[in-house]
């Protein structure tokens, strides 16, 4: 039970040169909050992990405001609204986007992507953050709207055992994909992508030759890339796409986020003599297509068609800890942080 009187908080202590890590952030205790015109006062319920939370750490901060010595670190969440300002959001609503690690954190309506009131439902609550979050929806708008899979394509997935790669798979595979191929870091995450995603094969980054099992695996081409990963794995897949290919840029995995400039794919070329699409994916601007995603997820998850993953770990104590898993092996699917129940 999180403390009525008291707002804990994980506050950036000291921006992180590198892997970020544990001690790049604070513990504070604060009072709570009260909203003023336009704002929602949240209590904290859960939050999920992504890895682009750390480029919000850099000066920078990306496609995001970067967050500020001294304040508290950015998360996206789902909580209980307790005060409210705002005629859009009534006390008791359990609402989901933008929180930060505290246990009560004011809110606002507005934004690049406005807390969403949830519906009621028979599925665990954390699933907001998951399937029918921004790792599921990315995966929804990213296979149908920006790689436009279709039945007899050949796909492959970048990251599968992630929460947005693991879901990219599964709805390749519900759209009629010939042949959907992951790629996962050693055997056993190889394995729990083929059996929990339904992946045709899945190829280990971190031993086998991606150049050679991709010529073996794909011999007529790659149609549509769902690429997490970035660097080398992006400029071997370039190579293997068909003409007219298309390619999806969801992530950089591979560059650890700890800097906003990367480095292109040296086989860019490809792009003009294929004539490859390559697009983007920024679910902001999915943000009025959101309930129908959610709709289309929840109906598959219905019918069985898409495996839900989620390891969820309990405790307020553990935020800033669990952030640095997220590049150095974390379990399959969504990584969630449960800090209290709702009333
Ligand atoms: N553009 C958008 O709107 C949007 C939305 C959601 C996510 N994303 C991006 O999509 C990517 C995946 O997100 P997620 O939510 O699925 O993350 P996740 O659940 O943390 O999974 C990340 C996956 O990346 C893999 N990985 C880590 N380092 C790697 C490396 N050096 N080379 C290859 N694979 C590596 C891990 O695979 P193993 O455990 O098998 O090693 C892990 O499964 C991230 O880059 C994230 O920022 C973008």
């Amino acid at each position: 039970m999180p403390p009525s009187t008291v707002n804990r908080q994980w506050l950036l202590e000291r921006r992180p040169v590198g892997a970020v890590a544990a001690e790049d952030f604070r513990f504070n205790e604060a009072d709570i909050p009260v909203p003023t015109d336009g704002e929602v006062l949240v209590r904290s319920l859960y939050f999920g992990y992504d890895a682009s939370q750390r480029i919000w750490l850099t000066d920078d901060g990306g496609y995001m405001e970067p967050i500020r010595i001294g304040e508290p670190m950015r998360t996206m969440g789902i909580g209980q609204v307790v005060a409210s300002r705002d005629p859009g959001y009534q006390v008791g609503d359990l609402v989901e986007g933008f929180l930060s690690w505290q246990d009560y954190v004011l809110a606002r309506g507005d934004g690049p992507m406005p807390l969403r009131v949830l519906p009621p439902a028979d599925h665990p609550l954390s699933w907001h953050l998951g399937v029918f979050g921004v790792g599921g929806l990315t995966a929804y708008f990213g296979i149908t709207d920006g790689l436009q899979v279709k039945p007899g394509d050949t796909v492959v997935v970048s990251a599968a055992t992630g929460a947005t790669g693991s879901l990219a798979v599964q709805i390749a595979k519900a759209l009629g994909a010939k042949r959907v191929i992951g790629t996962a870091g050693g055997e056993e995450k190889c394995r729990w992508v083929v059996e929990k995603t339904g992946c045709d094969v899945a190829i280990d980054y971190k031993t086998d030759n991606l150049d050679a099992r991709l010529r073996e695996l794909c011999p007529d081409g790659v149609d549509a890339y769902f690429d997490n990963v970035g660097g080398d794995m992006l400029d071997t897949m370039l190579l293997h796409m068909n003409p007219l290919g298309r390619v999806l840029i969801c992530g950089a995995m591979s560059s650890g986020y700890c800097d906003v400039k990367m480095q292109g794919p040296s086989n860019y070329m490809r792009i003009c003599t294929y004539q490859l699409t390559v697009r983007g994916i920024l679910l902001f601007f999915y943000r009025d297509r959101l309930a129908e995603g959610a709709a289309q997820l929840g109906e598959w998850v219905r019918e069985g068609r898409l495996h839900v993953e989620e390891h969820v770990v309990e405790g307020f104590e553990h935020a800033p800890a669990l952030l640095p898993t997220m590049f150095t092996g974390k379990q399959p699917g969504k990584l969630i942080l449960k800090v209290a129940d709702p009333d």
